[in-house]
């Protein structure tokens, strides 16, 4: 029978999970979470990392953590603290300079481009600075990430109407971002973090450009994504209300050290 793209193909003697991506064997079988995150309890996990630019001083240092499926952490910290280059990690953007990162089980360090590349997709990011392409519709600009998945617009068509009617972004959906305000652009830039339904969603600072009352809600819309569809959330935050209001663990980070409060 011939495999099919993301088939399981179990582990193999001596090395992790494989699956079979449509042209090749791949050491990460990316389409088979459950499978993975069975075997290990723990979506994400740091052990004794640092990280420095360069020859610089060491910004995070000694992080020793683990997230479980599902959850929902706000990360916090003054400015300077680390939040953003703590999200590059896990983004698998920047490599640590010391240190073991285990994603869905897998020992980063060890995987080649293509499979951090897979691993890549079942994680979206909000950055706060929206990064919306401004020649693109807020259509065009949510449905990219499966675009560039190849997916046909008559398969997401619906999806990304629906996603952006979720979002209170219906009637929007043809407007270019420059149009948008900037709690539109907030929604449109959340909206295309999730579109591909990944399994962790990272954000750096989503309400930073909002009133409060915008943030609150945004904050609203990030736990709907965790509590209906599980998606693992990590969300960067200085504001104190939110955190005050929102019942979620915190990761803290002061001058590069790392503490949870749950
Ligand atoms: N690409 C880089 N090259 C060198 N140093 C960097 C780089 N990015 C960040 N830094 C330094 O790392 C430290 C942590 O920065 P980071 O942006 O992670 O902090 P942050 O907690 O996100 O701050 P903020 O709340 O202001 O966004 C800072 O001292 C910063 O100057
Ligand atoms: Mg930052």
């Amino acid at each position: 029978m011939p495999l099919s793209p993301g088939q399981w193909l179990g582990h193999a003697a001596g090395e992790g999970p494989r699956c079979y991506d449509g042209a090749k064997l791949i050491r990460f079988c990316a389409a088979d979470f459950n499978r993975t995150s069975w075997e290990h309890p723990f979506l994400i996990e740091f052990s004794d990392v640092g990280l420095r630019y360069g020859n610089g001083p060491e910004i995070l240092k000694d992080l020793t953590f683990s997230i479980e499926p599902g959850s929902f952490h706000f990360l916090t910290g003054p400015s300077g603290a680390g939040k953003t280059s703590l999200l590059r990690l896990l983004l698998l953007s920047t490599k640590p300079s010391r240190g073991k990162v285990t994603m869905f089980g897998e020992d980063v360090g060890n995987l080649d481009q293509d499979s951090l590349l897979q691993m890549r997709r079942h994680i979206g990011i909000v950055f706060q600075e929206f990064r919306l392409l401004d020649h693109l519709t807020t259509f065009e600009n949510v449905a990219l990430p499966l675009r560039v998945l190849g997916q046909p617009e008559s398969e997401y068509r619906p999806n990304v109407i629906e996603l952006l009617e979720w979002v209170g972004l219906g009637e929007r959906m043809h407007a270019l971002p420059t149009l948008l305000s900037g709690g539109e652009k907030q929604r449109a830039a959340i909206a295309r973090a999730v579109i591909a339904r990944p399994k962790v969603l990272l954000a750096d600072e989503p309400t930073g450009n909002v009133d409060p009352d915008l943030s609150s809600r945004l904050v609203h819309l990030f736990a709907e994504l965790n509590r209906t569809l599980g998606m693992t959330i990590i969300l960067a935050t200085h504001e104190l209300p939110l955190l005050d209001r929102f019942a979620y663990p915190r990761m803290v980070l002061n001058k590069g050290e790392l503490t949870i409060h749950d």
